[in-house]
C-alpha cells in the first residue's frame, strides 16, 4: 500500500524553497498523494516557481487563512478541483519581530492578536475546512509545533503562541472525532527556513540543539519532519489525534546537554 494513495491533500505555508511545506510537498507526491499547495497571497509568485520545480502539474492557489472570503473562495476552489478533501498541512505561523525578541513586557496587544489569529486560530479554520470536506471516513489535519518543554532566551511569544496551539489541538480532537477527522501536531526542531530567520538569535536554538539532542539534527534538512506529517495525514495514524509528535533527534526527551566525546 503506498502510505498517501488516493489521499487529497491540501498543503498550506509554502513560500521558499526551504519550507517545510515544500519539503512536505515533495514527500506527499512521493508517497502517492494528490495535493493542491496554497500560500500567503504575498508568497504566490514565489511559492509557484518553487512548486513548478517539483511538479508543474501541481496548482497553487493564494490564501490568506486570516481572511474568511479568501478561506471561502479556497473551499470553492478545492471541492471544484478535489471533489472533496482527505487531510490539511498547517504550516503558517507569524509574529512581528517586537514579539519575537523584546521583554514580553513590551508587546503590543495589536502584535499579540495577529500573531494569534495567525499562528493559532487559523488551525481551527483548516480543520474545520477539512472536516467540512471530508468524506464520511473521515480526515485528518497536522499543524506544526516548536516545543523546548520551557522558556528559551529567545522565541518569547511564538512560545506562548505554540502552547496555545498545543492545547487548541486537543479541543479540535474532542470537536472533531465524531466526524472522524484526526488532529495532530509535528514538533519539529530548529530548521532553516524563512520563519526562523525572522527569529532573532536563532542560533541559540541552533546550539542547544548541537548540545543536547542524542541524535544529530540537521537544520538543513526538513525531510525528516515532511515524513512524520505525511505519516499523521495517512490512515497508518488512523488511531492517532491530538497528539505531538516530536520530530526533533530526542532534543525534548533530554533533561539537559550532554557530554559530548
Ligand atoms: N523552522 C523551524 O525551525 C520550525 C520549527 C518548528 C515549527 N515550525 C513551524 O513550522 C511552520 C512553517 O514554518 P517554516 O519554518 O516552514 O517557515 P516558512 O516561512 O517557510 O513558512 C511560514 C509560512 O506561513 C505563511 N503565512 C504567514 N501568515 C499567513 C496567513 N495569514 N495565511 C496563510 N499563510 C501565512 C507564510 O507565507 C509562509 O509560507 C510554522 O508554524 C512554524 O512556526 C518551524
Amino acid at each position: 500500500m503506498v502510505m498517501l494513495g488516493q489521499q487529497r491533500l491540501l498543503l498550506t505555508g509554502i513560500a521558499t524553497e526551504d519550507s517545510i511545506a515544500t519539503a512536505t510537498l515533495r514527500q506527499a507526491l512521493e508517497f502517492g498523494a494528490q495535493v493542491i499547495c496554497t500560500a500567503f497571497p504575498r508568497d504566490l509568485e514565489g511559492a509557484r516557481a518553487v512548486v513548478a520545480g517539483i511538479d508543474p502539474s501541481v496548482e497553487v492557489l493564494g490564501l490568506d487563512l486570516c481572511d474568511p472570503a479568501g478561506v471561502e473562495a479556497c473551499r470553492a476552489s478545492i471541492v471544484e478541483r478535489l471533489g472533496g478533501l482527505d487531510g490539511a498541512l498547517h504550516a503558517v505561523a507569524f509574529a512581528p519581530a517586537r514579539a519575537l525578541a523584546a521583554p514580553m513586557s513590551v508587546a503590543e496587544p495589536q502584535d499579540l492578536e495577529l500573531s494569534f489569529r495567525t499562528s493559532v486560530q487559523s488551525f481551527s479554520v483548516l480543520a474545520n475546512l477539512v472536516a467540512d470536506l471530508a468524506p464520511p471516513s473521515g480526515g485528518a489535519v497536522v499543524g506544526l509545533d516548536f516545543d523546548g518543554g520551557g522558556a528559551f532566551s529567545v522565541y518569547n511569544w511564538m512560545g506562548v503562541m505554540k502552547a496555545a496551539l498545543r492545547e487548541l489541538t486537543t479541543y479540535l480532537a474532542r470537536d472533531l472525532g465524531d466526524r472522524r477527522v484526526r488532529v495532530n501536531l509535528v514538533a519539529a526542531g530548529p530548521l532553516l527556513t524563512r520563519a526562523a530567520r525572522h527569529i532573532p538569535d536563532f542560533d541559540v536554538l541552533l546550539n542547544a540543539w548541537a548540545t543536547t539532542a542524542p541524535l544529530e539534527w540537521d537544520a538543513g534538512d526538513p525531510s525528516p519532519v515532511a515524513d512524520a506529517i505525511c505519516f499523521l495525514l495517512s490512515p497508518f495514524a488512523r488511531a492517532i489525534t491530538g497528539e505531538v509528535l516530536h520530530v526533533d533527534g530526542g532534543f525534548g526527551a533530554m533533561a539537559g546537554p550532554l557530554p559530548r566525546g
